[in-house]
């Protein structure tokens, strides 16, 4: 029963807004892939008589119970994915959200307090460059201002994007209240590691590393690549190339992580020389003053190459998300009704982390054999995700029918 929810939802979202080229997924904040998963969600919501709400940031909800009440559990995780992305990375939580509540049902389950599913906007920061919008809004981390000034890489504003989309983008910003009457989160998430094993594919989550997204603008002088001397070159390439090195060879030292992982040149053509290169770098590592140090190695490195390749560096932090240490009580109630599973630190970002300063909040992971996540490849075995319905049901149950 709670197997043939999960593979029915599974298999209805599988197709949406995957590439026939890569077998990637590119469902991307307020696109026609993201439109179809949030339609989804709703009909998830309505089918099962639950409450069904959009918030004032654009996140989905479906209640159980009343939304109004105090003390609401709450589950889900998000829908969108990164360029090329893999089908479980967020859709998991989501769908497994609503099997657990479906095994619920079938156990009789009655629930002192409102359980709640939510699918959160945003969380990859595909399209605007910042991670986990719609919760970062909604805990007040990011600033309605901030917010409106986001475009994407055609220069949409996300408001625009959000209206387009149907949305009314006006009255985003701190959601309070609705916090106020959250009791608990908990995200259920596959692995993006290789720490579960096959008997314990199912863990919670300790902490997540503090990390970051920080762009650096390489200016340069455009010009001729079959005519200029190589004494007159600005050729920004090289500074975004010895940076790419530097970041690598910084961050392995301090046992930290640097990835340049996009890239945008100007003009873009084979024969000339670039005028201006943009590097977004995306940097973690255990500890915030590890992390501030290998940035700023990194920086010191580029703006050392900078001077001598004439090139004008600039550097701006997009987004910062500080380390994140789960709530202790409610991590130690999740591993002990789960009988002692493993409990581990992540590096990678959830919403999760973001509403932990506002709320208690937890993390289930369930295993990926490989480890292979942000790909197509990223998998996990159906057997281990249903195993993770089941822990997640358990855990709702203990903290939604005391
Ligand atoms: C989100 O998946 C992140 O860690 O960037
Ligand atoms: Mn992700
Ligand atoms: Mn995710």
């Amino acid at each position: 029963m709670t197997e043939d929810s999960f593979r029915r939802m599974w298999s209805e979202l599988l197709p949406v807004g995957r590439s026939a080229a890569s077998g990637g997924y590119r469902r991307f904040a307020w696109n026609s892939a993201d439109a179809e998963c949030r339609a989804w969600f709703e009909e998830q919501a309505r089918s099962r008589g639950l409450t069904y709400e959009l918030d004032r940031n654009g996140n989905q909800w479906a209640w159980l119970g009343d939304p109004q009440g105090p003390g609401a559990v709450v589950t889900g995780s998000h829908l969108d994915s990164v360029p090329d992305g893999g089908a479980y990375d967020g859709p998991l939580g989501v769908v497994s959200s609503f099997a657990a509540l479906d095994e619920l049902r079938s156990r009789g389950a009655e629930f002192d307090k409102p359980l709640a599913i939510v699918n959160f906007g945003d969380e990859e920061g595909a399209r605007f460059g910042v991670a986990c919008i719609g919760s970062r809004l909604t805990a007040g981390v990011l600033g309605r201002e901030q917010a409106y000034e986001l475009r994407d890489a055609d220069g949409v504003r996300l408001p625009d994007a959000m209206e387009t989309a149907g949305y009314d983008p006006a009255a985003i910003g701190a959601d309070d209240d609705r916090l106020a009457r959250i009791g608990a989160f908990v995200e259920l998430h596959v692995e993006q590691g290789r720490y579960l094993t096959e008997e314990h594919p199912v863990g919670v989550a300790s902490a997540i590393w503090p990390h970051g997204r920080w762009r650096f603008d390489f200016h340069g002088e455009a010009n001729h690549a079959g005519t200029t001397r190589v004494e007159d070159r600005r050729d920004p390439m090289l500074t975004y190339a010895e940076t790419v090195l530097a970041a690598r060879t910084k961050a392995q030292l301090a046992g930290a992580l640097a990835t340049f992982g996009k890239v945008a040149v100007e003009p873009n053509g084979t024969n000339a020389i670039a005028s201006l290169i943009r590097g977004w770098l995306d940097s973690r590592a255990a500890d915030e003053a590890t992390l501030e140090y290998v940035v700023e190695e990194i920086r010191q490195a580029a703006y050392e190459r900078g001077e001598r390749d004439g090139v004008r560096v600039e550097l701006t932090r997009e987004s910062y998300t500080p380390v994140v240490d789960f709530d202790v009580p409610l991590r130690d109630r999740l591993a002990k009704r789960l009988g002692g599973v493993p409990v581990l630190p992540t590096g990678a970002g959830h919403d999760a982390g973001i509403l932990a300063s506002v709320i208690p909040t937890a993390m289930l992971f369930v295993r990926n054999p490989s480890g292979i996540s942000h790909s197509p490849a990223e998998y996990a075995e159906e057997t281990d995700c249903l195993t993770g319905v089941t822990a997640l049901a358990d855990v709702l149950e203990d903290l939604a029918c005391e």
